[in-house]
């Protein structure tokens, strides 16, 4: 798949101070617009998938990047997408829980009855930066009493150390940059 990773590669941008000074922020809008990396991307990460775990109950995405790769992904899995929202979002029953972002502050918030104990879960995020979305959204889970297998994400940025916040939890990236 290294053609494949090249061709990812190249369909993601770079802006510099966006969407505020010092940070580079890393835009998948070519990879989406491109019929052939947005199958190769989905390729990528269903082979991962399977070649990892036998058996998944749910694809889990993160509002809202994580709703543009974790829907297609659950589709080809034959498996359901579950949802974790930004706060305010979801009727009903919820957990919520307030994290910090590399820019800024947000609350993220599940459906209580969205996952059943033991259920196994994948979580999917379009990048991870300094972890915090993604660890957030694993406390959610763990409140669910789900099996988090693991976190995948498109794009991981090194130097913020996202997975160290992880911990305990296995992380696997597509890409990778400084
Ligand atoms: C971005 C990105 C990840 C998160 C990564 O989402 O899509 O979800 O930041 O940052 P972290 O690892 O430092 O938490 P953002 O909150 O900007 O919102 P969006 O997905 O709705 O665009
Ligand atoms: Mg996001």
């Amino acid at each position: 798949s290294e053609p494949g990773l090249r061709l990812l590669r190249e369909r993601v941008r770079a802006f510099p101070d966006f969407p505020e000074p010092g940070v580079l922020f890393r835009d998948i809008s070519p990879l989406l617009k491109d019929p052939v990396a947005f199958k190769t991307l989905i390729d990528l990460l269903e082979d991962h998938v399977k070649a990892s775990f036998p058996k998944i109950d749910f694809i889990v995405g993160l509002d809202s990047r994580g709703f543009l790769i974790g829907p297609p992904l659950a589709q080809r899995l034959g498996i359901g997408f579950v949802p974790v929202r930004k706060k305010g979002k979801l009727p009903g029953a919820t957990q919520s829980i307030s994290y910090s972002l590399e820019y800024g502050k947000a609350e993220l918030e599940i459906q209580s009855d969205a996952v059943e104990p033991g259920q196994k879960v994948v979580i999917v995020d379009d990048l991870l930066a300094t972890g915090g979305t993604m660890c957030a959204a694993c406390e959610l889970l763990k409140r669910l009493k789900a099996e988090i297998l693991e976190c995948l994400v498109v794009i991981e940025l090194k130097s913020l150390k996202g997975s160290e916040k992880l911990s305990s939890i296995p992380l696997h990236s597509l890409l990778q940059y400084d």
